[in-house]
């Protein structure tokens, strides 16, 4: 399985700290936040890693990053020009990806435990063409929000609804096969303007395709000013052993 770290974006939820540096050089505790994303691939045993860089500061990403040898990474990079969405940005990966499978973090993301590695075995060798982990967050309206049928049956994915439909988000951790480049060519953006992961999961789910798994760790995106103090309070937190 191959990597993919997504780190353009605007990241304007955070001015003026991001007015002339990248969001995902922000420290998290003790380290840049693009380290945990960083993590959460080497956590699931993946090398060869391709980083989507765009917005400020990208020299210092490449700087920061190198080759990736300090954290035992193949890294190259990809520029994505303009920030069309994280569908749009994964789009860019076609090549590098090949015929692989391939496991997209986003840069933002802060994941703390939880067993990785098994996650994406299951996807790998299991019958799916897509794949999520699920969260229980207070302020779901934030994120991609999951909806359920009466039977706990996931039915779909709803994009920064203004009425949830469930406390339950898809994280920035997206399990793919080549297939999805296919899917991402057909997407239209959104009424923000974007091209949304969430239309992607959604293609899978009537085909019976998508992989979810509730994630038994502990997550917290870093893209608000409140959500990267919170992301510093996690990274600081002992693990504990189940974790
Ligand atoms: O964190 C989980 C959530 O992430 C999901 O629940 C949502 O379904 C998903 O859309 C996303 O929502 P956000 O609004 O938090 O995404 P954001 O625009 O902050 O982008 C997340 C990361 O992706 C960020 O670190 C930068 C990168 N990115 C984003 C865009 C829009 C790119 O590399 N290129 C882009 O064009």
């Amino acid at each position: 399985m191959k990597g993919l770290i997504l780190a353009g974006g605007t990241a304007s939820r955070l001015h003026p700290l991001t007015l002339v540096t990248n969001k995902h050089l922000l420290p998290v505790y003790d380290r840049p936040m693009i380290y945990y994303p960083i993590d959460t691939l080497r956590g699931m045993g993946i090398r060869e890693v391709m980083v989507i860089v765009g917005g400020r500061s990208i020299g210092d990403i490449v700087e920061l990053l190198a080759d990736g040898g300090d954290f035992g990474l193949d890294l190259t990079y990809r520029y994505q020009r303009g920030a069309l969405g994280i569908a749009h940005a994964i789009g860019l990966a076609r090549d590098f990806v090949g015929d692989d499978s391939f496991c997209v973090v986003l840069g933002d993301n802060v994941l703390q435990g939880g067993h990785l590695k098994a996650v994406a075995d299951a996807f790998e060798t299991g019958p799916y063409d897509a794949g999520t982990l699920l969260y229980q967050v207070p302020d779901p309206e934030r994120f991609g929000v999951a909806e359920f049928d009466d039977k706990g049956g996931l039915v779909g994915f709803e994009e920064k609804p203004k009425a949830p439909k469930s406390d339950r988000i898809p994280i920035g951790v997206y399990f793919l096969r080549p297939d999805a480049f296919d899917v991402i060519a057909t997407l239209t953006p959104s009424g923000r303007g974007e091209f949304e992961i969430t239309d992607v999961l959604n293609h899978y789910i009537p085909l019976g395709r998508l992989f979810w798994h509730e994630y038994d760790g502990r997550w917290t995106d870093a893209g608000t000013v409140e959500s990267l103090l919170h992301a510093s309070m996690l990274a600081s937190a002992p693990q504990t052993a189940a974790e």
